[in-house]
């Protein structure tokens, strides 16, 4: 069987089987490039500033100054954690919109989305940006589906929503505003300085719309579906949400490969790489490595009730080009669970725990059955 079809079938189960099949600690991928299925070399390479000087791969051309790209990093992680609030308060109607069986991970989508959108493009805005925004979220162009026919399809959303948001960004550089109000402000304050097009910064939203969204959206999914295949009672879930949240993370995590660009020669395990070589660490393979993990392969988010016997944990990278926005990330996922279990039983059918692959290990379709437990008091 060719290995587009093992990875389609089970990505993380090919990689793992990649792994257990070598006795380097490097190992080549049929797609090209190499993976560092050794853990320690793996942290040895993490932490050598000569892996990174080649820069990250995160914005492409789009923004190749790295102060500038450091910097929407903080602009936009400042703008999400102001929100936090918002996006609390915005939760409790969300849940309650959601269908009592609903189809994730879009369901999820839509809820993380709906409270989001105020970040994203501010309530104010003119024209139909924030309705073709909410098409973006709801159609596969903020998340992008696993299958290439939904991704066409979604295509001439994602070109009309750049349009609108590129008008935008023209308009509200004629008429600057002071405090970032949402997250294009925030991309228009960095690229204030630099010789930046409407064009570019319409690109840098769409492209900060899906390192959110998309992560975002696959984890809560995961989280959802991980915690009630593990706890089948209809009683609430016997883990904190903080500690399934930190589980799935570790169990499923969502990044794929984390890869660089070899900018020169580099020694790993007296294997030398040549310049140009892409070299990536799998975020899968250090958390599932028993030598360091006490039953990878279980889903125990108990875990975490212990601050010690943790082995490597890297959903969101480490290194001078970690996520920007990982703390944020975490607090927007404990709430969205915390919102979903609150006063309600969930339970899932269908779906299984194998990912699917889009731009990371994605859950298959599920069923979430909520059955809220007692009347909500409104005032
Ligand atoms: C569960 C949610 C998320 C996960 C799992 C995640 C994971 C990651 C990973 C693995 C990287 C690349 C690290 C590397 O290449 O070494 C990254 C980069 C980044 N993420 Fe996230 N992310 C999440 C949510 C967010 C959010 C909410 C933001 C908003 C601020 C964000 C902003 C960024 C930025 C700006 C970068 C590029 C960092 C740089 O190159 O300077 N991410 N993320």
């Amino acid at each position: 069987m060719g290995y587009r079809t093992r990875l389609r079938q089970d990505p993380l189960a090919y990689i793992e089987e990649l792994s257990r099949g070598s006795t380097a600690g490097v190992i080549r991928l049929p797609w090209g490039g190499w993976c560092v299925r050794d853990t320690e070399l793996a942290q040895t390479l993490l932490r050598d500033p000569e892996y990174h000087r080649g820069g990250s791969t995160f914005f492409g051309e789009l923004l190749p100054a790295r102060s500038a790209q450091a910097e929407l990093g903080r602009a936009v992680r400042s703008l999400l954690r102001a929100g936090v609030p918002h996006y609390r308060a915005a939760l409790p109607e969300a849940v309650a919109a959601l269908p009592t069986a609903g189809r994730w991970p879009d369901a999820g989508t839509r809820l993380v989305y709906r409270c989001l959108a105020d970040v994203l493009l501010h309530p104010g805005t003119p024209g139909g940006s924030r309705a073709l925004m909410r098409q973006a979220a709801h159609k596969g162009v903020a998340v992008r589906s696993p299958h290439m026919w939904q991704r066409a399809r979604a295509e001439p959303v994602r070109a009309r929503l750049v349009t609108a948001v590129t008008e935008e960004a023209r308009r509200r550089r004629r008429q600057p505003a002071g405090e970032p109000r949402d997250m294009l402000d925030a991309v228009l304050t960095v690229c204030s300085e630099a010789e930046v097009s409407d064009r570019t910064v319409a690109d840098l939203h769409l492209m900060m719309l899906r390192a959110i969204m998309a992560p975002l959206s696959a984890s809560l999914a995961w989280s959802v579906l991980l915690a009630c295949r593990h706890h089948t009672r209809a009683a609430p879930w016997p883990w904190p949400v903080e500690h399934i949240v930190h589980e799935t993370l570790r169990y499923r995590p969502v990044p794929w490969m984390l890869g660089r660009t070899l900018p020169r020669a580099t020694d790993l395990g007296g294997t030398v790489f040549p310049p140009g070589e892409l070299l990536s660490v799998c975020p899968y393979l250090l958390h599932h490595d028993e030598r360091h993990w006490n039953s990878p392969d279980a889903f125990r988010p108990e875990r975490w009730t212990s601050n010690s016997g943790h082995g490597p944990y890297i959903p969101f990278g480490t290194g001078p080009f970690s996520c920007a926005g990982a703390a944020v990330a975490h607090t927007l996922l404990t709430e969205s669970l915390a919102a979903l279990a609150d006063d309600a039983y969930l339970a899932v059918t269908g779906g299984d725990t194998r990912a699917a692959m889009s731009e990371g290990n994605v859950p298959r379709p599920f069923i979430l059955h909520r059955t809220q437990t007692t009347r909500r008091h409104t005032t």
